[in-house]
C-alpha cells in the first residue's frame, strides 16, 4: 500500500497577478489583519506528490539487538554503529529510493553502488558518493533541527529527511543546480546570467545563477539600505539582484509568496517577520554546509557527466527538498521509520548555530551568524 499525498501546487507570482476571477483560489491570511499577508493558492492545478515507499519490511525493535554492522562486515565506515539488522534494511531501503531496479535506471539495485563479487569493495564512486550522503543526511538530522523546529513531528523526533526527500527514486535528484558562470574573459562581458530569463529564478529577469554566490560559502543575503546614503548597510547592485534571484527561487521552491515569510511593509525587519522566515535562514545555512562539506567536498569524486558546464557537481537548494511545498512530502514524517538515518554522526563542520530563538511565534533574537557583517536593524 502506497500513501498517496496531495500537495499544493506551484503558485508562480505572475499566476497570482493573473487575477483571481477565475480559477479557483483560495486564501489563507498568515499575518494580522490589514497587513496583506496572505497566501493564495490555485487548487485546481493542485498536482499530486509520487507515493512515499514503504518500508522494505517491518523494523521491529528485536533487530535493533546483536552484532553490530561494523563487526559483521569488513569496509563499513560510518553505519557501524547499526546492528547487522538494521544495516541491511536500511540498504534495502536506500535502493529504493536512489537506485531502484526498476528497469529504467541502468545497472539499477544493490549494483549500482556494489560490485557484487566484493561487496566491501569501494571500486564504483557511487558507493563513495552514497557514504557521504549518508553523513551529510545524518548532519542534517542531528545538527539542524532549527530549520525543523516549526514542524509537528518535531516533539517525537521525526522531523528531518531520508534520501528519498531528495532523491524520489532518481540517482540524480530532479531540483539541482549547478554555476552558471560565463566566461568573464568573453567580448561579450559577463552579464552574470542579467536579463537571461530562466526557471531557476521563476522566469524573472535577474541573475539567473544566485547560487555560487548566495548557496555556497558566506556570503550575505542583503539588498542595498532603503536610506539615500547606506552607512551600516551597505551591499552591491549585484548582491541586491543576486538576493532577489534567491527570494524568487525560495517562494517557488516552497510554493509561496514573499508575505509567507515577510510583511513587505519591510522585508528586512525581522520582528514584523513570520516565524517560517526564522527556519528559511537555517534553511540557507543547512544548504550551505551540505554543498561545501558534502557535495563539493567529494570533488574529483564526482564523474565529468555529473558535473555542470563549469564544472562542479549539481547541488542542493530549497526545491531539491520542497519540490514545491512548504512541508516536502506534506509533513510526513518519514523519518520515524529508519533511525539508523538519525544519528549519531557529529559533525565538525557545523557551523555554531547562532543561538536558537527563543520563542518561534515572535522571534526575539534576530539571527545573525558570525561572518554576517551588516546586522539588520531591528
Ligand atoms: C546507493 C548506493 C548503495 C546501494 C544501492 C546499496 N549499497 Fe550496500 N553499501 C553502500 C555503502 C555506502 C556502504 C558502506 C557503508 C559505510 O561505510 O558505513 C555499503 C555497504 C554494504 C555492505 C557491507 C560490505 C562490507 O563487508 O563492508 C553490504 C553487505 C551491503 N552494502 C549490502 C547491500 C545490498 C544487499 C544492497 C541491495 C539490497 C545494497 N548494499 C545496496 C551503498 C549502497
Ligand atoms: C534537506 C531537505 C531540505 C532543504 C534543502 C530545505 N528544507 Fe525547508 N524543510 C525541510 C523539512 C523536512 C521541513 C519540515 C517540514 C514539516 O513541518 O514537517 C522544512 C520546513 C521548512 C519551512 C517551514 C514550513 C512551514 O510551513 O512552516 C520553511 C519556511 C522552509 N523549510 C524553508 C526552506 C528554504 C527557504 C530552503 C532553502 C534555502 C529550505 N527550506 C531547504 C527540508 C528541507
Ligand atoms: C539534501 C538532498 C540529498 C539527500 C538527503 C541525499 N542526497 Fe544523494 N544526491 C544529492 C544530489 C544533489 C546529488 C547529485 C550530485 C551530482 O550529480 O553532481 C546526489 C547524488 C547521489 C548519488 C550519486 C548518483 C549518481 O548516479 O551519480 C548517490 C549514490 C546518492 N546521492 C545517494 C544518496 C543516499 C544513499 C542518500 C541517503 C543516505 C542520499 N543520497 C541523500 C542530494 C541528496
Ligand atoms: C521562505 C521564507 C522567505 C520567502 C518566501 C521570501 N523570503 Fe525574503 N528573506 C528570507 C530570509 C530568511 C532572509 C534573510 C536571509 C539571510 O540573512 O541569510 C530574507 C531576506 C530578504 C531581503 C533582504 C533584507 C535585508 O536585510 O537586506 C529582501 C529584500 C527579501 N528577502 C525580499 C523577498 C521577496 C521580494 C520575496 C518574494 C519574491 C521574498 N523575500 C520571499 C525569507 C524569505
Amino acid at each position: 500500500m502506497t500513501r498517496k499525498l496531495a500537495s499544493l501546487a506551484l503558485v508562480l507570482p505572475a499566476l497570482l497577478l493573473a487575477g483571481c476571477e477565475f480559477g479557483s483560489k483560495t486564501q489563507t491570511q498568515v499575518g494580522p489583519r490589514g497587513t496583506a499577508m496572505v497566501q493564495i493558492h490555485d487548487t485546481s492545478s493542485i498536482k499530486p506528490l509520487a507515493a512515499v515507499p514503504e518500508p522494505p519490511y517491518p523494523l521491529t525493535p528485536d533487530m535493533l539487538e546483536g552484532q553490530r554492522a561494523k563487526e559483521a562486515y569488513q569496509n563499513v565506515q560510518v553505519l557501524g554503529d547499526l546492528s547487522a539488522e538494521e544495516f541491511n534494511y536500511t540498504m534495502a531501503s536506500i535502493t529504493n529510493w536512489v537506485a531502484p531496479d526498476n528497469g529504467t535506471i541502468k545497472d539499477g539495485g544493490c549494483n549500482y553502488c556494489h560490485n557484487p563479487e566484493n561487496m566491501a569493495s569501494d571500486e564504483k564512486y557511487t558507493k563513495v558518493v552514497a557514504r557521504k550522503m549518508f553523513q551529510m543526511t545524518r548532519n542534517i538530522n542531528a545538527n539542524w533541527k532549527p530549520h525543523f523546529a516549526g514542524s509537528q513531528n518535531a516533539a517525537a523526533g521525526n522531523a528531518g529527511v531520508t534520501c528519498w526527500t531528495c532523491h524520489r527514486g532518481n540517482p540524480v535528484p530532479q531540483y539541482v543546480w549547478s554555476s552558471n558562470v560565463a566566461n568573464p574573459k568573453s567580448i561579450k562581458g559577463n552579464k552574470f546570467g542579467q536579463n537571461t530569463p530562466a526557471q531557476t529564478v521563476a522566469w524573472a529577469s535577474l541573475p539567473n545563477d544566485p547560487y555560487s554566490a548566495l548557496l555556497e560559502g558566506k556570503n550575505n543575503v542583503r539588498v542595498q539600505a532603503a536610506k539615500t546614503f547606506p552607512t551600516d548597510h551597505v551591499a552591491s547592485i549585484q548582491s541586491t539582484e543576486q538576493t532577489y534571484g534567491l527570494m524568487m527561487h525560495m517562494s517557488q521552491g516552497l510554493g509561496v509568496n514573499c508575505t509567507y515569510c515577510h510583511n513587505s511593509q519591510n522585508f528586512a525587519n525581522w520582528s514584523h517577520s513570520r516565524p517560517q522566515r526564522v527556519y528559511a535562514w537555517y534553511g540557507i545555512r543547512m544548504v550551505r554546509d551540505s554543498n561545501d562539506n558534502y557535495i563539493s567536498a567529494l570533488g574529483n569524486v564526482w564523474p565529468a557527466n555529473r558535473r555542470g558546464p563549469a564544472g562542479d557537481p549539481k547541488k542542493i537548494f530549497c526545491a531539491t527538498c520542497h519540490q514545491g511545498v512548504n512541508k516536502p512530502l506534506g509533513g510526513y514524517p518519514m523519518l520515524k521509520d529508519y533511525p539508523g538515518l538519525k544519528g549519531p554522526y557529529v559533525s565538525a563542520a557545523a557551523p555554531a548555530a547562532p543561538a536558537a530563538p527563543a520563542a518561534p511565534e515572535a522571534p526575539a533574537s534576530v539571527p545573525v551568524a558570525a561572518a554576517d557583517t551588516s546586522k539588520p536593524a531591528a
